[in-house]
C-alpha cells in the first residue's frame, strides 16, 4: 500500500480471444478490437461509464491513424468525453505499465476509477516507406507546383521503392527476439526437452483452463462484421493434439544448424486485446464491488541487451519482492508471461541461482526456487498467444482471477520486453 494508504483493487477484467495474426481478426481495426473488449467490461462490471476518470491502453505497433488510441478508445466506447487518456508503449510489458500507471493515478489521490489495459493487432501492422520516399512524398505535398511536386521525387531509385514492414528486431545489438531467445538457450544450457516440455505444459494446461470454463470466463467475445459477421469466442493457436513427440520434430527457427528455438516453444504472432477495471479501495466498496486482488507492488528493471535480453523479470521480481517486504516463497500462484520456453526456464535458474543472486543482486541467498505447479495454471502465451500490447493485462486478470478462486493470499506477475526491460507486479488479497 502507498504512503497515502490509499488501496489499489483489481475490481473486474476481461480480454477478448488471443488469436493467431492473420486469422480471425485480420480485417478488424485494431480500435474496434480495444472497444469491443472495454465496453463488454463496462457492462460486465455494471459499471456506469461516467465514473470512469482515466484511461491508459498498451501499444506497440502503433498503428498510423492512432497516436493515441487510449483517447479514441474513450470516445469510441461512450466513455465520458471528458475522460483523459494515454497510450504507453514499453513493448510486451506495455499493458503492465498501463496498470501501474493507473495504480499510482489511484494511490496518490488523482482518480478513484481507471480503465488500463492493452491491444495489439499484428495482422495489420504499420508498413513504413523508405526514409528517401517519405521525405520526397512529404515534400510533394508540400510543393506549390505540379513542377514542385514532380521535382520531390528526383534522384529516388528503385531501392526506395520497397516498403519497409517492421521487425521484431532488438535495434542495438540487431538480432531479433528469437535469436535472442536462442542466445539465451545456449547460455544457461536450457534443452531442447525442456523447452519442448515447458511448451506442451502450457498447451495442456490453456485447453484444461478452457474445458472446465476458467478461461470462458475471463474471455469476452468479439463479433466480426464483415463477411456475414460471427462472434469470435475462442482463442485459436491452443493446440490439442500437441506432444514431446510433434514438438521434437519441428526444426529450430532462428539458429537452423545448432538451435533449439522452435515455432512450438515460441509464442506466436498475436491478434488480441484486454482492459482492466481498477479502483481505489474506498470508491470500491462505495460502489458495492468486493476487488478480486489488490495490488501490493511493483517493479521494474533493466539490462544490457546484448547479454541475456529476456532475463529482465529475474531482477524485476526480487526487487517487487522487496518492495512488497515478502520472499518467493510466500507467493502462491504466478502468471509469467512465455515469450519463449528458454526465457521463462533461463528466469526460474537464475532465481534459484546462488551466484546470480551475489554477482547481480547482491544477496547472499537465491531468490528462491517458483513450485512449477503454482505457475500459468490457465496456460500461458506459447499457447495462449502474445499480442505484445495486452499480454500484460491478460496475465493480471487471470491471476486475479486465479486468486480468488483458489482464496490465493499472494500473487506475482511477470513480463519480459524488448529493451531488455522486465516487470514484476505483485498482487495481494
Ligand atoms: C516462431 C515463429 C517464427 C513461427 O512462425 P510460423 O512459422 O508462422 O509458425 P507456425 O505456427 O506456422 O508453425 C510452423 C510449423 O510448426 C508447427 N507447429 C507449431 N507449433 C506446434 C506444436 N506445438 N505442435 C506441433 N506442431 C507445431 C506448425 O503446425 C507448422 O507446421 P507446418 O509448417 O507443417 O504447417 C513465430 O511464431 C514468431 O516469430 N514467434 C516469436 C514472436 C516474438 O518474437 N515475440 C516477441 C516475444 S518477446
Amino acid at each position: 500500500m502507498a504512503e497515502t494508504g490509499r488501496r489499489v483493487g483489481i475490481v473486474a477484467g476481461f480480454r477478448t480471444p488471443f488469436v493467431r495474426a492473420g486469422t480471425d481478426f485480420a480485417r478488424l481495426d485494431v480500435l474496434e478490437l480495444a472497444r469491443s473488449v472495454t465496453v463488454e467490461l463496462l457492462q460486465r462490471a455494471a459499471l456506469d461509464p461516467a465514473q470512469v476518470e482515466h484511461v491508459i491502453y498498451g501499444n506497440v505497433t502503433r498503428p498510423v491513424q492512432y497516436t493515441n488510441i487510449a483517447r479514441e478508445l474513450v470516445l469510441a466506447a461512450g466513455l465520458p468525453k471528458r475522460t483523459p487518456a494515454d497510450t504507453v508503449t514499453l513493448a510486451c510489458a506495455s499493458a503492465a505499465q498501463a496498470i501501474t500507471d493507473a495504480v499510482n493515478l489511484i494511490e496518490r489521490g488523482y482518480a478513484d476509477v481507471v480503465i488500463a489495459g492493452g491491444v495489439e493487432m499484428l495482422s495489420n501492422v504499420p508498413i513504413a516507406l523508405s526514409p528517401p520516399l517519405a521525405r520526397a512524398l512529404v515534400s510533394a505535398s508540400q510543393a506549390k507546383s505540379m513542377g514542385g511536386r514532380l521535382q520531390s521525387f528526383r534522384g529516388l531509385g528503385l531501392a526506395d521503392l520497397p516498403p519497409q514492414a517492421p521487425k521484431i528486431t532488438e535495434t542495438s545489438t540487431g538480432l531479433s527476439m528469437g535469436q535472442s531467445a536462442e542466445l539465451m538457450a545456449k547460455l544457461n544450457g536450457i534443452s531442447r526437452a525442456d523447452q519442448d516440455a515447458w511448451a506442451l505444459r502450457s498447451h495442456q494446461t490453456a485447453a484444461a483452463a478452457w474445458d472446465d470454463g476458467r478461461l470462458a470466463d475471463e474471455v469476452a467475445p468479439v463479433y466480426v462484421v464483415d463477411n456475414g459477421g460471427r462472434a469470435v469466442t475462442r482463442d485459436n493457436h491452443i493446440r490439442r493434439d500437441t506432444s514431446l513427440e510433434k514438438l521434437g520434430q519441428l526444426k529450430p527457427v532462428f539458429d537452423r544448424s545448432y538451435g533449439t528455438v522452435t515455432a512450438g516453444n515460441s509464442s506466436p504472432l498475436t491478434d488480441g486485446a484486454a482492459s482492466v477495471l481498477l479502483m481505489s479501495e474506498a470508491k470500491a466498496a462505495a460502489l458495492g464491488y468486493t476487488p478480486k486482488a489488490f495490488v501490493r507492488s511493483y517493479a521494474y528493471a533493466a539490462v544490457d541487451p546484448s547479454e541475456q535480453l529476456l532475463i529482465g523479470p529475474a531482477y524485476a521480481i526480487p526487487l517487487a519482492l522487496q518492495r512488497a517486504a515478502l520472499e518467493l516463497r510466500d507467493i502462491d500462484l504466478v502468471e509469467m508471461h512465455e515469450a519463449f520456453a528458454a526465457q521463462v526456464l533461463s528466469t526460474f535458474q537464475k532465481l534459484e541461482s546462488k551466484t546470480f543472486a551475489e554477482d547481480e543482486l547482491g544477496r547472499s541467498t537465491p531468490v528462491g526456487t517458483i513450485d512449477r505447479e503454482k505457475v500459468n495454471l490457465r496456460g500461458g502465451s506459447i499457447a495462449l498467444g502474445h499480442p505484445f500490447g495486452a499480454t500484460g493485462a491478460r496475465c493480471v486478470i487471470t491471476l486475479a482471477n486465479e486468486m480468488e478462486r483458489q482464496s490465493a493470499g499472494l500473487g506475482l506477475v511477470s513480463v519480459c520486453a524488448a529493451g531488455g526491460v522486465g516487470a514484476a507486479i505483485v498482487l495481494e488479497r
